[in-house]
């Protein structure tokens, strides 16, 4: 495979007005926030905003030409977003709110109808809340079981562990890709091969992948996949859920409403196709039209090279951390993509985070809604840094610059 050609940070960065924003008055944002909310880029705001201004009809309802007009952009945005992750069918595309509700969904339909008492959901020690209480929620209501694969001190997922975790009663392995909360990088490939030799279903949360790797799910050969649209630099309030077209055709529907219906009437009623099926009432149709401009947006620039710059940034990131006294890594896995999470001896995660911001520089502090790794590696919680394909050595000088001031100032 030849190497990608570098993308032209430069001019990423020009189409990222975020990027320009003084804080604290005088402060040039160093925006290391990517993995809560990427920056959106102009095209992407101006696809949603000629939405509400030019075209602003509900969709798959009236004939009108606006209304048709709306309805033609949402379903080509359902076709750029499958076609972003090599899905062969968009109508396997379901639009939602975001990942976690796309977990939810699959939670509540197919988990529903599928999983009843006794039946395991293995999950990994790494995952974002998104994935634990919505398995906990339906084990309440089913009396299915909730095993975690646990991780090492380091926070790698071992493979073998993993693999000796799926049993007889394994109905879904339920799994990130890439940690929220320290990076980690899951060798996803043997544990789905595994998983569907032995016929277990298989859900992604590729809510942290989707930004920094290409993603093909032909390739992935996982069931069902679940991401954001607002960390692929598109808007806030959009997510996908797609999945195998055949499981998708057996689940049932989890909100009734408008849409997703064929026929209703007092006495019963009766289901529309997926996606439709799983997309009650209005959409956030300017979301959805705003994530397909940041689909062509990164196409644009291209997966493969966005890979190879992330990837270079996050090693960077990891180094500079790692030069620093004082500093200890939380979580050092051998695969990461994106984020590093770290402490500062002697000083709280928010006050650090505090500190930086007066700095200019924007990371998260907390447990990142993944507190069972964070208890897992022994803290309360971190300060996480995380790039995107705008970021630039510069940024991590900054970055690097501003924590040793910090740490210099606190004692
Ligand atoms: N899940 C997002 C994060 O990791 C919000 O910050």
């Amino acid at each position: 495979m030849t190497a990608a050609a570098p993308i032209d940070v430069a001019s990423i960065r020009a189409d990222l007005p975020a990027l320009s924003v003084q804080v604290h008055d005088d402060q040039q944002v160093v925006y290391l926030d990517a993995a809560a909310s990427a920056p959106r880029p102009t095209p992407v705001i101006e696809a949603a905003a000629a939405f509400d201004r030019e075209y602003p009809a509900n969709v798959h309802r009236a004939t009108h030409q606006m209304a048709a007009q709306a309805t033609a952009a949402f379903e080509a945005a359902r076709a750029d977003v499958a076609r972003f992750i090599n899905a062969a069918n968009p109508h396997d595309v379901v639009f939602t709110k975001g990942t976690t509700e796309s977990i939810n969904l699959f939670a509540s339909s197919w988990g529903g109808a599928n999983l009843g008492a006794g039946d395991e959901v293995l999950i990994t020690a790494l995952e974002h809340h998104a994935n634990i209480v919505p398995w906990q929620l339906l084990a309440a209501r089913t009396g299915c079981v909730l095993k975690v694969i646990d991780c090492d001190d380091e926070g790698n997922i071992d493979t073998a562990t993993a693999l000796s975790m799926l049993g007889d009663t394994t109905k879904l392995l339920s799994l990130t890709w890439v940690s929220n909360a320290i990076g980690t990088v899951v060798d996803l490939h043997p544990l789905i091969t595994a998983a569907k030799a032995r016929g277990v279903t298989t859900l992604i949360d590729a809510a942290q992948a989707v930004p920094h790797l290409p993603v093909d799910v032909r390739e992935l050969g996982a069931d069902a996949i679940a991401f954001s649209g607002h960390k692929m630099y598109g808007p806030t309030g959009v997510g996908v859920l797609w999945a195998r077209g055949d499981l998708l055709a057996d689940m049932p529907p989890w909100q009734g409403g408008g849409e997703m219906i064929r026929t209703v009437s007092f006495a019963e009623s009766t289901w529309n196709d997926p996606p439709w099926r799983f997309e009650a009432g209005t959409p956030n149709i300017s979301g959805v039209i705003g994530t397909s401009a940041a689909v062509r947006w990164l196409e644009s620039i291209g997966m493969d090279a966005i890979a190879a710059h992330d990837a270079a940034m996050t090693d960077e990131l990891v180094t500079r951390l790692t030069s620093i006294d004082r500093v200890q890594l939380v979580g050092t896995p051998q695969h990461r993509s994106g984020a590093a999470s770290f402490n500062v001896e002697g000083m709280h995660h928010a006050d650090c985070g505090m500190l930086l911001d007066r700095h200019g520089v924007a990371v998260r502090t907390g447990h990142h809604c993944a507190e069972p790794i964070m208890h897992r590696l022994g803290v309360s919680g971190t300060v996480r840094a995380s790039i995107g394909c705008f970021t630039t050595s510069d940024d991590l000088d900054a970055f690097e610059t501003a924590l040793r001031r910090v740490i210099e100032v606190f004692g």
